[in-house]
């Protein structure tokens, strides 16, 4: 069953805690290339694994990180059995409809569901079966393997030598989404939902939260690799998914019989209506194409651009017009899409940088949580997709900004509403929106 996991709050209010602390340079500079894509060669889990290294039972007391890392991943983390999710019946049903041989041999599954580099770059020790393993994130560590383990090695020295920068919440926002949206070379089509596999729905701040913590962020950690908040991950996160889906609009292969691009890229509840019959909980009937439903899902693109809108950012308003011309040659002008692409393209790429480049307020935090909650009492949170995100996003800026109007409980509450796309009823979801928006409203301090 498709359940939702509600983002753990308490770790997030952690973090502020720490203030902003001078900073060590991570270089930015052009795109890391992704570990799948790069150079070195992945040692394998194995290689990180031993008691002396990542896999000691107790956090270690005298270096830098804890050295149990490779403990909690094998034990809590999820992407340590993406590998084993391929073994399962439910792989080999969508296997079977897709008419691949098999789910843990398809390149397609394994793409995702595991570290699946080019032969040639498999060390003595690297297993497929390890699913996402330390190199799928942390980069192949042919290079850095031995330098990395030097007593007070500099970051940028690792990073020299191919280590992936995932401490940069822009790099590290390109690695989770390439798997957990799909880009131009791996990518969960409609023909693989349609197979059973569930839809692909993300935001970094909550995800990360998610992902069970193998390294603390204290003041060691901001003093090696740079400041962090939880809030830079939530913005960067959603700038670099609205350019990597924008990007997609442009690279999905269109199918010659049919009259869209990808549909996975749309709404699915634009054309499904939702069925409760089938073991995940979510099941779609078949499309019955009501008239002028068919949406592009521009969930985060607009998302993204509204927070700039709501912060005065330059050309945000431009860009949110220009979205509307690409929606509408999604659905019915398709002649005008490329066009329509590469015109947001342009602007979005400038407000992003506007944008990425400030540092929040208080006082724009408690704007972007106020119309976030006017948006989802709005008439697009009927897409599921639309409202989870707007729900992911007021739960991080609640926790951030901790000044009580919304309890916990509020948010429980609300998450409840979202917790099974099968059973997601958009008024439901309005209602408590409207709830919460008036607490903001009438006791907020106002900005
Ligand atoms: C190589 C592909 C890949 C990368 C890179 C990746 N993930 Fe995942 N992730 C997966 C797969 C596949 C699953 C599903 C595992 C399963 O259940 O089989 C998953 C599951 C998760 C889950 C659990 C989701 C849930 O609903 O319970 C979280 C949280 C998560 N990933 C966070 C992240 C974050 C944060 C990043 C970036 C730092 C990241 N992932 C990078 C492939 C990836
Ligand atoms: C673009 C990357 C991508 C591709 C391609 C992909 N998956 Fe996934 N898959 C994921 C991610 C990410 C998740 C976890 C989604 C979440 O929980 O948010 C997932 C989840 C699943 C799940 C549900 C797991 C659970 O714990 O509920 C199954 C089953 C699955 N994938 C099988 C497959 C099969 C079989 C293929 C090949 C036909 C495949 N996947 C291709 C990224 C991908
Ligand atoms: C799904 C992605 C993902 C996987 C898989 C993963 N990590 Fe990480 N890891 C991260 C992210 C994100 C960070 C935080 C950013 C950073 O410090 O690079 C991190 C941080 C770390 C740190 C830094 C701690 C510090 O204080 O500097 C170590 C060490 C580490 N991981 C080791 C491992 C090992 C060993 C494995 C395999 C057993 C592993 N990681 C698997 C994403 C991942
Ligand atoms: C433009 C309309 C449209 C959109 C958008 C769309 N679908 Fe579909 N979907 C269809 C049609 C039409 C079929 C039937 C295809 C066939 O039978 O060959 C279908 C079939 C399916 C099936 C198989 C249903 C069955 O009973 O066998 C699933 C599952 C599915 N879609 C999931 C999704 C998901 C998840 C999304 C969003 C990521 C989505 N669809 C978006 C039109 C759409």
């Amino acid at each position: 069953m498709v359940r939702r996991k509600l983002i753990v709050l308490s770790a997030v209010v952690a973090l502020i805690l720490l203030g902003r602390v001078a900073l060590a340079e991570i270089p930015e500079g052009p795109r890391a290339v992704l570990p799948q894509e790069a150079q070195a060669a992945h040692l394998g889990v194995a290689s990180c694994a031993s008691s002396v290294c990542h896999g000691k039972a107790e956090a270690s007391s005298t270096r830098r990180v804890w050295l149990t890392e490779f403990r909690i991943w094998q034990v809590r983390d999820p992407h340590a059995t993406a590998y084993d999710t391929l073994l399962s019946q439910e792989s080999a049903v969508i296997a079977q409809k897709l008419g691949l041989e098999d789910a843990f041999t398809a390149e397609v599954c394994l793409d995702c569901h595991s570290d699946n580099v080019a032969v040639e770059r498999r060390g003595q020790r690297f297993q497929l079966s390890d699913g996402v393993g330390c190199e799928a994130c942390h980069g192949g560590s042919e290079d850095w393997i031995s330098s990395h383990t030097r007593d007070g090695t500099p970051y940028t020295e690792n990073l020299n030598k191919g280590m992936y920068p995932a401490a940069a919440p822009e790099a590290k926002a390109a690695l989770c989404l390439s798997c957990h949206l799909g880009n131009s070379s791996k990518f969960a089509s409609h023909d693989i939902m349609g197979a059973g596999h569930p839809q692909l729905l993300f935001e970094l701040s909550s995800f990360s939260a998610n992902q069970p913590m193998h390294y603390a962020i204290d003041a060691d950690y901001i003093e090696r690799k740079g400041d962090y908040t939880a809030t830079d991950d939530w913005l960067h996160g959603m700038g670099e998914a609205a350019i990597a889906t924008l990007d997609l609009l442009r690279d999905a292969p269109f199918d010659a019989d049919s009259i869209f691009p990808e549909l996975a890229l749309y709404q699915c509840d634009g054309c499904h209506k939702k069925t409760d019959q089938s073991s995940r909980g979510v099941s779609y009937r078949q499309s019955m194409f009501p008239s002028g439903s068919v949406r592009l899902n521009d969930t985060v693109i607009r998302l993204f651009l509204d927070i700039a809108a709501t912060l005065d950012v330059d050309g945000a308003s431009f860009a949110l017009k220009r979205l509307d011309e690409l929606v509408l040659a999604a659905g019915m002008k398709r002649q005008d899409l490329a066009s329509t692409q590469r015109a947001l393209a342009e602007t979005l790429a400038d407000v992003r940088q506007a944008l990425v480049g400030r540092t929040l307020s208080r006082a724009d935090l408690l704007r972007v949580r106020e119309r976030f909650l006017i948006l989802a009492t709005s008439e697009k949170a009927s897409y599921f997709s639309y409202s989870f995100n707007l729900f992911l996003t007021v739960s991080h800026l609640n926790a951030e900004l901790n000044d009580g109007l919304l309890s916990d409980d509020d948010i429980a509450a609300w998450f409840r509403t979202v917790e099974f796309e099968s059973s997601y009823s958009p008024k439901e979801f309005v209602t408590v929106a409207a709830v919460l928006l008036q607490r903001v409203q009438l006791e907020g301090s106002h900005w």
